[in-house]
């Protein structure tokens, strides 16, 4: 699975009054990974689910199940969301300490669960660094977290290239995805897309996600 080209519809533009039919749709449509938006309230302007809405979404979808953590103190909550389902967590570099993430992460890799590191658009490559090889993937937010529908931000692009250059795992990008900005973004060198209006606000699911798949 290493470096193969994975979308993750984000479930934030879903139906969340049909959200299991709106889940089993994406996968129906060729979906990869199922891409869970928690925020807080307080690392990020907004509030959407917690464990016990993943712990449900895990009895609907064989695909797996990512938890994006928007919240303050992620490793605190880290085992209630294994515990409800999610494969993997990404922590955000901005809610943690780099020495928690270095005796963090192997326990969850131990635990046979995966952790990613994430970045917003303002925070520098240097934060990661030295955390990129204890991650099973690196998450670069490409538009400021919080809300579905903004616009991708083009100063990522350089930002995955350089990542790249000393990054072999898997590379994540999240927000403003479209099948334009994709190309730029696979061709940089990442290749797990994470979109929630492109995928849940066409009109044809499975089009989109292969338009995003194929967009290089
Ligand atoms: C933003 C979230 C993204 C968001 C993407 O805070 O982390 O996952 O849902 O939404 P679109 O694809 O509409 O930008
Ligand atoms: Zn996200």
């Amino acid at each position: 699975m290493k470096n193969k080209i994975l979308i993750a519809p984000s479930i934030l533009a879903a139906d969340f009054a049909r959200l299991k039919e709106e889940i089993q749709s994406v996968e129906a449509a060729g979906a990869d990974l199922i891409h869970i938006d928690v925020m807080d309230g307080n690392f990020v302007p907004n509030i959407t689910i917690g464990p016990c809405i993943i712990k449900d979404i895990r009895k609907i979808t064989k695909l797996p199940l990512i938890s994006h953590l928007m919240i303050a103190n992620p490793f605190k909550y880290a085992d209630d969301f294994f515990n409800a389902g999610s494969d993997a967590i990404s922590v955000h570099i901005e809610t943690i300490k780099a020495d928690d993430f270095k005796s963090n992460a192997p326990k969850i890799k131990n635990k046979k669960r995966k952790i990613g590191i994430a970045l917003n658009p303002p925070t520098d490559l240097s934060a990661i660094k030295d955390l990129a090889s204890l991650a099973d993937f690196v998450l670069v937010m490409s538009v400021n977290p919080g809300f579905a529908g903004q616009s991708f931000i083009p100063d990522v692009i350089p930002k995955i290239k350089e990542l790249r250059k000393f990054y072999s795992g898997d590379i994540e990008v999240d927000g403003g995805i479209n099948d334009k900005n994709a190309k730029l973004v696979l061709e940089a060198g990442a290749n797990i897309l994470a979109a929630a209006s492109f995928i849940f606000k066409a009109n044809d699911r499975k089009d989109a996600i292969e338009r995003l798949r194929n967009a290089k």
